[in-house]
C-alpha cells in the first residue's frame, strides 16, 4: 500500500532564524532527459549526483519496462539499454510522468516504432503534446492513434529535415534533440528552448559521440553520428529551481542561510529579482548566503523561458511577495493553471487578487497563518511549505509524496538550518 506523508511545521512567526548551509540536489529535470538519452545508446551509462527522487524511481521503472536494467548506488545510477528491445511503454507508469514522451524519441529513434498513452504530470494546466507529434511526423514517422494510445513508426529510422517550434518547448527541444542523433540526415531544429538542462542534455549526447551545435540558441543542428557509451559518469547539474526556492525562503526567514552547490549564473533573473526586493545576497564561488532585510520591497515579476524568470521558480516566490511592502504583480506566461495554489494563501491571511488566471495582485506585508491542505503540485506545494514556515502556528502540508517527486529529502535539508518540520506517515 502507499502511504501519503504530511509535514507537519512550527511556523517562524515572521521571525528570521534560519541559518546554516542547504546543499542543492541534482537537478530532476535533468536527470530525467538523459535518463531517456541513454535509450539511445547500446550499452552502459553511468550518472552520478543523482537526486532520490520519486520521479527518478518512476523513469527508471519506465525504461526496465522497455528492457533495460537500472542500477542505483546512494547518489550514482546506472542504466544498461543494451538488453533493450520493448518499444510499448507501461501505460500507467507514463501517465503518472510527464517526463515519459521525452523517451518516446529515443525509443522511436533507435527501434523505428513507440507506443505510448498522453502523458500525464501535474496539474499546472493544459500539457498538450502536439509540438512533438508534428516534430516526429517532420523527421518521418507515421502516427496512429487508437483512442488509448499514439502508436508511431519509422522502419526504415527518421528522416533529416528542419522544424520549427510553434511554442517554445523544454522536454520538446530536448526530445527531438535526442531522437535527431539517429536520424539518417541532419536535422535543424528553429525557436529552441535555451534552458541550462537542454544545454546539458547536450553535452551528455555529445560526449557520447553525437553531433550537436547550438545549443544554448535557438537553433540547434545535428548532423548524424554513431553513440558509444562513455568512459565516466555523467555529473548531473545542479537543481537550479530547488536553490531558487531556498533562496526565497532565505530572503523570507534568513538570519544568514548559504544555498551551496549552485551555478550562480543559471540563477541571473531570480537573482536580479531578489536585488531589486532589497534582499542583500552574497555570491561566493558556488555558493550564496542570503538574509531577509529589514524591509522586502514589492516587485512584478513575468515568466519568461530561459534566461527570463523561471515559471517553476513563480510560486515560491509570490509567497515572498507577500513578505514585501506593497502592491507587486505576477504574470505567470506559461502555464494557466499555475497560480490556482494562491487561493491557499489568501487563506492563511495573504492578500491576492486574481485578476485572470495568468495574473495575480499580491498587496504586502501580511503576517501568515497555520494551514491544513493538500500539496497540489511540486512547485506549488513547495511554496505552501515555504509559506508554513514563516506562518504562525503548526501548518500541515498533505500529499507530501507530491513534493517528494522533485525534491530530495527537503525535510531534512530545513530541519539542518532551523526550522522545525516533521514527516508524518498516515
Ligand atoms: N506546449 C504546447 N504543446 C506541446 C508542448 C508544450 O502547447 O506539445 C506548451 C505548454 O502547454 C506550455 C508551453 O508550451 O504552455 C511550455 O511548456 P514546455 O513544453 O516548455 O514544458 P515542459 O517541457 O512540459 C518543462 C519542465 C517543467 C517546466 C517547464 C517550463 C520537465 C520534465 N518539465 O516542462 O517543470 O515548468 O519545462 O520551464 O522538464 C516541474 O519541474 O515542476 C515542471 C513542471
Amino acid at each position: 500500500m502507499r502511504h501519503m506523508d504530511s509535514f507537519v511545521v512550527e511556523g517562524l512567526a515572521g521571525e528570521p532564524k534560519l541559518a546554516g548551509n542547504i546543499t542543492v540536489s541534482g537537478a530532476k529535470n535533468h536527470i530525467l532527459k538523459v535518463m531517456a538519452a541513454a535509450a539511445l545508446i547500446e550499452g552502459e551509462s553511468r550518472f552520478e549526483n543523482v537526486p532520490d527522487i520519486a520521479d527518478v524511481t518512476a523513469m527508471g521503472k519506465l525504461l526496465e519496462g522497455l528492457g533495460a536494467f537500472v542500477t542505483r548506488s546512494g547518489s550514482s545510477l546506472t542504466v544498461s539499454a543494451k538488453p533493450m528491445s520493448g518499444t510499448v511503454m507501461d501505460p500507467a507508469l507514463a501517465k503518472s510522468l510527464r517526463a515519459s514522451i521525452v523517451l518516446a524519441g529515443p525509443v522511436l529513434a533507435r527501434f523505428g516504432s513507440v507506443t505510448f498513452p498522453h502523458p500525464g504530470g501535474d496539474v499546472i494546466g493544459e500539457r498538450p503534446i502536439d509540438v512533438f507529434l508534428s516534430g516526429f511526423e517532420k523527421l518521418g514517422a507515421k502516427i496512429s492513434w487508437n483512442g488509448g494510445s499514439y502508436h508511431l513508426e519509422a522502419p526504415q529510422g527518421l528522416s533529416g529535415g528542419e522544424f520549427f517550434f510553434r511554442v517554445v518547448s523544454v522536454t520538446g527541444t530536448e526530445t527531438l534533440m535526442m531522437a535527431a542523433t539517429l536520424a539518417k540526415g541532419p536535422v535543424t531544429l528553429k525557436n529552441c528552448a535555451m534552458e541550462p538542462e537542454v544545454v546539458a542534455t547536450a553535452e551528455f549526447l555529445k560526449s557520447c559521440g553525437a553531433k550537436i551545435e547550438g545549443v544554448g540558441t535557438t537553433t540547434i543542428v545535428i548532423n548524424p553520428s554513431s553513440l558509444t557509451p562513455r568512459a565516466s559518469p555523467f555529473r548531473i547539474m545542479p537543481d537550479r529551481i530547488e536553490a531558487e526556492s531556498f533562496l526565497a525562503l532565505g530572503a523570507m526567514a534568513g538570519k544568514k542561510l548559504t544555498v551551496s552547490g549552485v551555478v550562480p549564473q543559471h540563477l541571473d533573473s531570480v537573482i536580479n529579482t531578489l536585488w531589486s526586493m532589497g534582499v542583500p545576497l552574497t555570491i561566493s564561488g558556488d555558493s550564496i548566503t542570503v538574509s531577509a532585510p529589514e524591509r522586502l520591497l514589492p516587485v512584478n515579476v513575468r515568466t519568461h523561458e530561459y534566461p527570463g524568470f523561471p515559471t517553476d521558480a513563480q510560486a515560491p516566490f509570490t509567497v515572498l511577495l507577500t513578505q514585501a511592502e506593497g502592491d507587486s504583480i505576477v504574470i505567470e506566461s506559461i502555464f494557466e493553471g499555475r497560480l490556482n495554489y494562491t487561493a491557499e494563501l489568501v487563506k492563511m491571511g495573504a492578500k491576492i487578487t486574481l485578476i485572470s488566471p495568468h495574473r495575480a495582485k499580491i498587496t504586502g506585508k501580511t503576517p501568515l497563518s497555520a494551514i491544513a491542505v493538500d500539496s497540489p503540485d511540486i512547485r506549488a506545494g513547495l511554496a505552501l511549505l515555504l509559506a508554513a514556515a514563516i506562518a504562525k502556528g503548526k501548518s500541515t502540508i498533505g500529499n507530501a509524496n507530491i513534493i517528494d517527486r522533485g525534491y530530495e529529502g527537503i525535510e531534512k535539508k530545513l530541519s539542518a538550518v532551523g526550522l522545525s518540520i516533521k514527516r508524518v506517515r498516515s
